[in-house]
């Protein structure tokens, strides 16, 4: 089955009509930009609705009750005849009631169970497979291909192409984090020692807003994961951009930039593809200047604010693994002017 747009205002659950796309990051659980968050939308807008049902019902049988009872005073002596002679309208329509609840909630358990089938029913030819590791506090994110050249590694971001399916294979690496990117699917936890995988397909293009879902330590708010979905024929081009080496710096200040991370502290954590940085501790830096926020989506990625980073992450995000770095400034000038070439 398709994704269709639906609309249905009054419980504020809808999904949006073919070729509009968010311009901002939308993190928007109420919205569904795919047919698996639309599957899920559609079992929330039931279940709202009954509950509203049962809850408007209860509060009319409560008001009615009110309205009903004898008013009583001190001269009225209180109405025992109940306790010597149950009456048995009361017991039918308490069973009528047990009876209603008990079908409700079957109806959510069938319509949970549908919702569940749904979501397998998810054709995957031609799917894109990623490897998604959580660390304390960012994401890995592997581009799987059967040929292992072909395979590159990114940080922070994923770019899908629209209409596409996607398979996320979870996996953790510290702690239990949890991937939610609520406009296209639901949670699943990342769980060390064991993997789990998450498909679905974006059905507009647009940026999404992930965020990890489980509280992982001291930076746990500050984890979010973007997911760009784009046309296929420019995933392409971004995949195939990924897959390079990183370029050989054209100007004097790129290249002490590049020998100074060679020689820093920075070689010891990242990966740059072409120059022998080879630790993965940190993110792979090869394209970080492709990338649209640093730090697990906390900064926009410009020079000030990637000289914040370097120079001291642990004011801008307490607790991260990446430790302070001191340089004179012509030497950060220099890192900068290198790392701004890694697009
Ligand atoms: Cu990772 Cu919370």
């Amino acid at each position: 089955m398709r994704f269709r747009a639906v609309s249905i205002p009054i419980l504020g659950i809808t999904g949006t009509a073919p070729g509009t796309s968010p311009a901002a990051p939308l993190q928007d659980a109420l919205h569904a930009y795919g047919i698996q968050a639309w599957h899920i939308g559609r079992l929330w807008n039931f279940t709202l609705a009954l509950c509203a049902l049962v809850f408007a019902a209860i509060v009319v049988a409560c008001l009615f009750a009110v309205w009903r009872a004898p008013r009583a005073d001190a001269a009225t002596p209180p109405d025992l005849r109940s306790l010597a002679q149950p009456e048995r309208r009361i017991h039918r329509t308490v069973a009528w009631a047990v009876g209603l609840a008990t079908v409700g909630l079957l109806v959510l358990l069938a319509a949970d169970v549908f919702t569940a089938r749904a979501l397998g029913r998810l054709p995957l030819q031609d799917a894109v497979n990623i490897e998604l590791t959580g660390h304390q506090f960012w994401w890995e994110a592997r581009y799987l291909d059967p040929d292992s050249k072909r395979q590159f590694v990114t940080a922070n971001e994923l770019h899908i192409p629209v209409g596409r399916p996607v398979i996320v294979t979870l996996r953790s690496k510290d702690v239990i984090h949890t991937l939610w990117v609520p406009n296209l699917h639901g949670k699943r936890d990342m769980i060390p020692g064991r993997t789990a995988t998450l498909q679905f397909r974006a059905d507009q293009p647009g940026t999404y807003r992930g965020q990890c879902a489980e509280f992982c330590g001291l930076e746990h708010a500050m984890m979010a994961l973007l997911v760009e979905a784009e046309p296929n024929a420019q995933y392409e081009a971004w995949a195939e951009g990924q897959r390079r080496r990183a370029p050989e710096p054209a100007t004097d200040a790129a290249r002490r930039g590049r020998d100074l991370f060679l020689s820093k502290s920075c070689v010891r954590c990242h990966t740059i593809n072409g120059i022998g940085a080879t630790s993965a501790l940190g993110p792979d830096l090869t394209h970080l200047a492709s990338r649209t926020t640093l730090a697990a989506g906390m900064l926009p990625n410009d020079s000030s604010h990637l000289a914040s980073w370097i120079l001291d992450p642990q004011t801008l995000k307490p607790g991260v693994y990446m430790p302070v770095n001191r340089m004179r400034p012509d030497e950060l000038h220099d890192l900068l002017a290198y790392l701004e070439t890694l697009k």
